[in-house]
């Protein structure tokens, strides 16, 4: 019950559009419920009666209140339907709100296309419930009250009769009321599923022509789908269980009505008109019963994917802003980590790491391979938190700060770019919306792809494709150094930044960005001479600690981790040859 109630709470706002909506069907309800009544006037007084203007008047009347009635159900309907989306969306943005909050290791469990299908399809699915059937339980509910009331007033031995197997009805409903929860979350986990598969099989289409794996790929589709037609049919038996064996029992009420309602006209007790308009009311009996009986197995669905929706608002985020965090208008841009550990699940990855960067030096960190590089940046931009130690700017724990601020003061260039489908130029001022085209074109030259962008057809509008895939990856990493730059941050983190380059590309970048790391702090993760060559200071990750610390030319004089990845002294020549194992 505690969903409903907290998706009510998404209602809360909108409580005085519902309420007109409510208002306005009730009335239409009302209006409903009277025209059986109308035939009973009808064939009692006027037909039997032999008066013709009260037939005229009657059935005018029984037009007036349909037209009425429909004109108010429409009305009510497209109101509903309008209020009911807007609050859904507000549940889908809060979601989506929530998810940009969460760290890299809620992404690294979760499948891209779990997350999707419950954005999409579970908010969908509420939404088709809330828009078809919320506002018809008030309804029905009303309709199922006075016809209960009319029916009684009319013949009450009859309208027994006609309950007699409503009980027995509803126990078969309550048998499959769990049935149906688990069928509905089952078929809702088997189209995630095809969701998941079909994105991690579009980003590994390259993989999967490499490897000739087409055919298996497809013929995984293929299972995957067949398990959702599996689930989907068989949910669809339990459901023409649920709701058809009540409807079979209400049924055979309805013919024992007919044949003891008909007994009571025949022997002259019961009124011709009082029977008609008691089977209308009998018969109208069934649709709001299986109505609500129908409603319940959706508010079952409904249940299962709220529980889906929720669970996602429910996922800790792993980094919280304190309420009293502290502002942070400039950065001096002192880097420290003070016996920092972190652990991933499997492993601890950084055991006791401390260092402490001065403002605008350049410092490289090298390290092999998992070794927990780019696990810094994740805590030097607050992606997560550290399990150990404390990790300070200027001084000021990151826990304390306002991420905005640290975020702002922070640019990196990410070991895997990400660009958007845009333009370049878009994509270049992705972190400044504001910055002027100057400004772009010149980050662009420090990263050396300005000439390289002028060549394209279009310039700085070239569009890039999905993730950036129409450039070569030199181009796009270039495309993310230009972005950092313009982000004009006193903190510059370069993970792997120039991987995908050529030796003399990298070489140029390295210069040109010479002058600009000078009144900035720079960090630079990397496996590649040129750049850590020109770092003021070098420090060696290696097993979860720092293990040398000095510069590039002392380390490479000292025997260790940073001679056996780089080679000694004769490999630091200004040309930057390519290190020995990269
Ligand atoms: N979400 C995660 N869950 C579990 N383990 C993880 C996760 N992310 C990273 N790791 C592990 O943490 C370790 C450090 O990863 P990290 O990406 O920081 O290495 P790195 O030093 O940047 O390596 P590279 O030089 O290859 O880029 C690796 O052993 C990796 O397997
Ligand atoms: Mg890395």
């Amino acid at each position: 019950m505690g969903h409903y109630r907290r998706a009510l709470g998404f209602a809360l706002p909108y409580w005085k559009r519902l309420g007109f909506v409510l208002f306005v069907s009730m009335f239409a309800t009302l209006l409903g419920l009277a025209q059986p009544y109308f035939l009973k006037v009808l064939i009692d007084d006027a037909f039997l009666a032999q008066n013709f203007s009260l037939l005229v008047r009657i059935s005018l009347l029984l037009f007036a209140v349909s037209v009425v009635s429909v004109v108010l159900n429409a009305v009510s309907g497209y109101r509903y339907i309008q209020v009911s989306t807007e609050a859904l969306f507000d549940i889908r943005l809060r979601v989506f709100r929530h998810l940009q909050t969460l760290s890299p290791r809620f992404y690294a469990k979760t499948k891209m296309g779990d997350i999707l299908s419950r954005l999409n399809g579970d908010v969908s699915e509420i939404q088709r419930i809330a828009s078809d059937t919320l506002l018809s339980f008030l309804t029905n509910v009303v309709f199922l009250g006075g016809t209960v009331t009319l029916l009684i007033y009319l013949e009450p031995r009859l309208f027994l009769l006609s309950i007699a197997l409503v009980p027995p009805s509803i126990w078969v409903l309550r048998r499959y009321r769990t049935q149906v929860t688990d069928k509905n979350l089952e078929l809702r986990e088997r189209s995630a599923d095809i969701g998941s598969f079909l994105v991690e099989s579009f980003l590994g289409m390259r993989q999967t022509v490499a490897s000739r794996q087409e055919g298996r790929e497809a013929a995984r589709f293929r299972e995957k789908n067949d398990r959702f037609v599996r689930a989907l049919l068989d949910r669809q038996i339990t459901n023409y269980l649920a709701s058809g064996i009540p409807g079979v029992l209400l049924s055979v009420s309805t013919l024992a009505v007919f044949l003891a309602g008909g007994y009571l006209v025949l022997s002259g007790s019961f009124s011709m008109g009082s029977f008609v308009a008691f089977t209308a009311y009998q018969a109208r009996l069934l649709g709001p019963l299986s109505g609500l009986m129908g409603l319940y197995l959706s508010l079952r669905a409904a249940g299962a994917s709220l529980d889906r929706v929720f669970e996602l608002l429910d996922e800790p985020a792993e980094v919280e802003e304190r309420p009293d965090a502290t502002g942070l208008t400039s950065m001096r841009g002192e880097i420290e980590l003070r016996h920092v550990g972190l652990d991933h699940e499997r492993e601890t990855v950084l055991d006791d790491v401390s260092f402490k960067v001065a403002p605008a030096t350049m410092t490289a960190i090298v390290g092999p391979s998992g070794v927990g590089k780019s696990t810094i940046v994740d805590l030097i931009l607050r992606r997560l938190d550290v399990d150990r130690g404390e990790l300070l700017v200027d001084g000021i724990d990151v826990r304390k700060l306002r991420l905005d601020d640290l975020r702002r003061h922070v640019a990196v260039v990410e070991q895997e770019t990400f660009l958007w489908n845009a333009s370049i130029e878009e994509n270049i001022r992705y972190g400044r919306p504001e910055a002027s085209s100057r400004d772009v074109e010149n980050s662009a030259r420090l990263a050396g792809i300005h000439e390289v962008i002028l060549k394209m057809p279009e310039g700085y509008l070239t569009q890039v494709g999905e993730r950036g895939l129409q450039l070569s990856a030199g181009q796009r990493q270039r495309i993310a150094i230009a972005r950092a730059i313009l982000q004009d941050a006193t903190v510059l983190v370069l993970d792997e930044a120039t991987s995908a380059l050529d030796g003399e590309t990298e070489a140029s970048i390295a210069e040109a960005l010479l002058p600009l790391v000078r009144h900035r702090t720079t960090l630079v993760f990397s496996h590649r001479l040129p750049l850590i060559a020109k770092a003021d200071r070098v420090l060696v990750l290696e097993d979860g600690r720092i293990v040398q610390d000095g510069t590039a030319l002392t380390l490479s004089r000292e025997e260790g981790t940073f001679q056996r990845m780089f080679g000694s002294e004769e490999s630091l020549s200004p040309a930057g040859k390519s290190p020995k194992s990269a």
